[in-house]
C-alpha cells in the first residue's frame, strides 16, 4: 500500500522526504518519487524500484534543493511499476504535483472528460487524473480548487499537493485513506502513518475524511468542505523514534517477536488492578451487556485468526453466541445484525478498508461497535463506539506478531470481564485466569527462550513445498495463524485444518515426507488430536508437534516436538503461537526471503 510524506520548514526538504519514505518502506512498494518547490518551479525525481534508486538519482536529495516538498512510495494498482507511473504526477502545465494513496473509482470517466478538454495523459494511473483535475479547476484559489476536486472524486484518497503559485504552503486532504499531520517547531509535515513523523515531532493531528489541511512552516490550518476552519486538539504520540527502528535486530519481524512479552505486559498491566479487571476505556456495563443476543467478531488476516480464538473463549465465558466473519465476506452476506448485537472489530492498523466498511455496515444496522486497535487515532478507533487499544507500539513488519499477541490479550480481558459481569464465569476460574494473565509475559519470555531448537528444525525443513497445520478447538484457530505466518514470509504453500476434518478429504494429500505441524496444547483434546497425528503418520507424514511442557503424549508419535509453557486453557493460544511465529521466521530466513517486506504484501490494506 502506498506511502505519502510532505514537508515544509527550514530544512532542505528532499532529505527529510527520503528519510520519511524509508520509514514507510515496510508498507510495501515498487516505485518512489519526490517533488520540491524551488525557484518558482516544481522539480521532481521518481523511479521504479526501491528507494535506493531514488537516493542515487537525487544524490541523497542534494540535487533537489528547496524547503517544501512531497514524496511517495507506490504500491502499484493502476499500471505497472514504471518510472512514468511512479508518483508524484504533474499537471500538464507542470504547475501542480500530486501524490496519492488510495483508488479513484471514477477515474476513467474523469479522464475521458478531461481528454475532451484537450488534456493528454502520459501514465496509466488514476492519480494523474487528480493532477490534471486540479489544473482544470484552478482559478487562483487552491482551497476552492481542493473543494471542487473532492466533489468530483469517488473512491479513497489521501493526497499531498504542491502548487507552483504557492511557494510557502502545500495542501493535503484524505478520504478513507489514512493521513496524519505532524506539528513541528517551525516546520510541519504530513505522512501516511505516524512512524514517518517521529523523527520531527510527537504532536500530531489525525485528519477526518474530507478535511483539507493547509501547511506552512509556521502554521497549519484545517478546513471543512464548506471552507470553515476546523479546530483540532493535537494528539501526543508516546512512541519514540527507536520504537520505529530495528534496534540492532536483523529484521523488524524478529524484533517484534521478541518484544511480545513487553507488549503484552503494557497491554495488560494498566487493566489488571488489585485482582480486578479494569476496562475504563469502554462503557459496556452489565445492563448493556445483557441486551446483547449475539457477538459478531469481524476482521481480516491475522486479526481474523484472533477472532477465531475469540469465538471459543467468549462463548465459554459468556454463553453468548459468537459469530466470526472475514470482513470482506461479512459485507456482502446480508449480516443478521441489529441493536442486540455487539460487533467487535479487530485491526492492528485501524485502516484496513474491508474492516472499516464492515464496521460502518454493522453500525448502520444498529450494532454497538467495539474496536480492538493498535494505532491511536486510526479510522476504526475514531469511528467505533468503544475502543480498547493494544499497546504494542509501532509494528513495522508486514507479518504481524506482537499486535496479534496483544489482540489476544485484550480478548482475554474482555472474556473474563464479560463473564464476571454476567455471572457466567465461576469466581475460582476468574481468579485462576487473572493470575495466569499476570504471569503471561513471563511465560512468553520462557517460550521465546526455546528458539534454538525451532531454528534447528527450520534448517531441516525449509525445503518443504506444502505444509499442513492441524489442531482442534483453539489450537485450530492458532493453526490458521501459524499457516499464514509461514505463507506470507516464506512463500511456502500451507493450510490449516481442523484435526477431525482431515479424514474428510485432505488426508488424501498426505504423502511420505509431507510436513504436518500438529498443535496439541488444548489439554482436553490431546488424545483426539494425537489420533489425527497417528493417521497422517501412518501415511508417511513428517510430524512436528507443539505440546505443553510435561505432556509427553505426542512425543510418542511425532518426529520432533516444540514444547511451550502450560497456562490456563483460556490463555494457552498466546503461548502455542510462539513456536509457529519463530518457525515461519527461521524458515523464511533460511530461504533468504525478504522478511519485513514480503512480495506483493502491504502492512495495511487500505484498498478493497
Ligand atoms: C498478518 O501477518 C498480515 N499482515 C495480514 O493478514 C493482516 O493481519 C491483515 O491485513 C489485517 O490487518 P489489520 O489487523 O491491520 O486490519
Amino acid at each position: 500500500m502506498c506511502g505519502i510524506v510532505g514537508y515544509v520548514g527550514s530544512k532542505q526538504a528532499a532529505p527529510v522526504l527520503l528519510k520519511g519514505l524509508a520509514t514507510l518502506e515496510y508498507r510495501g512498494y515498487d516505485s518512489a518519487g519526490i517533488a520540491i518547490w524551488h525557484g518558482g518551479q516544481l522539480e521532481m525525481a521518481k523511479a521504479a524500484g526501491k528507494l535506493q534508486v531514488l537516493r542515487d538519482l537525487t544524490a541523497e536529495g542534494s540535487k533537489l534543493p528547496g524547503t517544501m516538498g512531497i514524496g511517495h512510495t507506490r504500491w502499484a494498482t493502476h499500471g505497472e511499476p514504471t518510472d512514468v507511473n511512479a508518483h508524484p504526477h504533474l499537471s500538464r502545465s507542470g504547475r501542480f504535483a500530486v501524490v496519492h494513496n488510495g483508488i479513484i473509482e471514477n477515474y476513467q470517466q474523469l479522464k475521458t472528460r478531461l481528454q475532451r478538454h484537450g488534456y493528454n495523459f502520459v501514465s496509466q494511473t488514476d492519480t494523474e487524473v487528480i493532477a490534471q483535475l486540479v489544473e482544470y479547476y484552478y482559478k487562483g484559489d487552491m482551497l476552492d480548487t481542493m473543494i471542487q476536486l473532492m466533489n468530483q472524486l469517488e473512491g479513497s484518497y489521501s493526497l499531498g499537493i504542491l502548487c507552483v503559485d504557492e511557494p510557502e504552503r502545500f495542501y493535503a486532504v484524505r478520504k478513507d485513506s489514512p493521513l496524519v499531520v505532524g506539528l513541528g517547531q517551525g516546520e510541519n509535515l504530513i505522512a501516511s502513518d505516524v512512524a514517518a513523523l517521529l523523527a520531527y515531532t510527537q504532536e500530531v493531528y489525525y485528519l477526518d475524511d474530507r478535511e483539507i489541511v493547509v501547511l506552512a512552516a509556521d502554521k497549519v490550518e484545517i478546513y471543512d468542505s464548506s471552507r470553515d476552519l476546523v479546530h483540532k486538539e493535537p494528539q501526543h504520540i508516546d512512541w519514540d523514534v527507536s520504537a520505529a527502528e530495528k534496534g540492532g535486530y536483523e529484521h523488524f519481524m524478529f524484533k517484534e517477536i521478541m518484544e511480545q512479552p513487553e507488549s503484552v505486559r503494557k497491554t495488560l498491566s494498566p487493566r489488571l488492578q488489585d485482582g480486578q479487571i479494569v476496562l475504563d476505556d469502554f462503557h459496556i456495563d452489565r445492563e448493556r451487556l445483557e441486551q446483547f443476543r449475539k457477538i459478531y467478531i469481524v476482521a481480516c488476516g491475522s486479526s481474523y485468526h484472533v477472532a477465531a480464538v475469540g469465538k471459543y473463549i467468549l462463548e465459554q465465558t459468556t454463553r453468548i453466541p459468537v459469530e466470526i466473519d472475514i470482513a470482506s465476506e461479512f459485507r456482502y452476506r446480508g449480516p443478521i445484525i441489529g441493536p442486540d448485537t455487539l460487533m467487535i472489530v479487530i485491526s492492528q492498523s485501524g485502516e484496513t478498508a474491508d474492516t472499516i466498511a464492515a464496521m460502518r455496515e454493522g453500525r448502520a444496522l444498529g450494532a454497538h461497535v467495539l474496536a480492538i486497535v493498535n494505532v491511536l487515532g486510526s479510522t476504526i478507533a475514531r469511528e467505533a463506539d468503544d475502543v480498547l487499544y493494544t499497546w504494542a507500539g509501532p509494528e513495522i513488519a508486514v507479518a504481524t506478531t506482537k499486535a496479534y499477541s496483544t489482540q489476544l490479550a485484550v480478548l482475554y480481558l474482555l472474556a473474563l470481564r464479560f463473564g464476571q459481569l454476567l455471572g457466567t464465569l465461576p469466581e475460582a476460574e476468574l481468579a485462576a485466569a487473572y493470575r495466569a494473565l499476570e504471569q503471561l509475559p513471563e511465560l512468553l519470555e520462557q517460550a521465546l527462550q526455546k528458539r534454538e531448537h525451532i531454528q534447528h528444525m527450520a534448517s531441516q525443513l525449509y525445503n518443504k513445498h506444502s505444509i499442513f497445520f492441524i489442531g482442534r478447538n483453539v489450537d485450530y484457530a492458532v493453526a490458521m495463524e501459524g499457516s499464514l505466518k509461514l505463507k506470507e514470509i516464506s512463500y511456502i504453500h500451507s493450510e490449516a485444518y481442523a484435526g477431525g476434518e482431515l479424514k474428510h478429504g485432505t488426508i488424501s494429500l498426505i504423502e511420505p515426507g509431507t510436513l504436518v505441524v500438529t498443535l496439541a496444547t488444548c489439554d482436553r483434546l490431546v488424545e483426539k488430536i494425537k489420533s489425527n497425528a497417528e493417521e497422517v503418520k501412518a501415511r508417511g507424514a513428517y510430524l512436528l508437534a507443539v505440546a505443553v511442557e510435561g505432556d509427553e503424549r505426542l512425543a510418542k508419535v511425532a518426529d520432533a516436538v516444540f514444547y511451550v509453557p502450560k497456562t490456563e486453557a483460556l490463555l494457552q493460544p498466546s503461548l502455542t503461537v510462539i513456536p509457529l511465529q519463530l518457525f515461519a521466521y527461521y524458515v523464511a530466513s533460511q530461504k533468504g526471503c525478504s522478511i519485513d517486506q514480503p512480495k506483493n504484501l502491504a502492512k495495511s490494506v487500505t484498498v478493497e
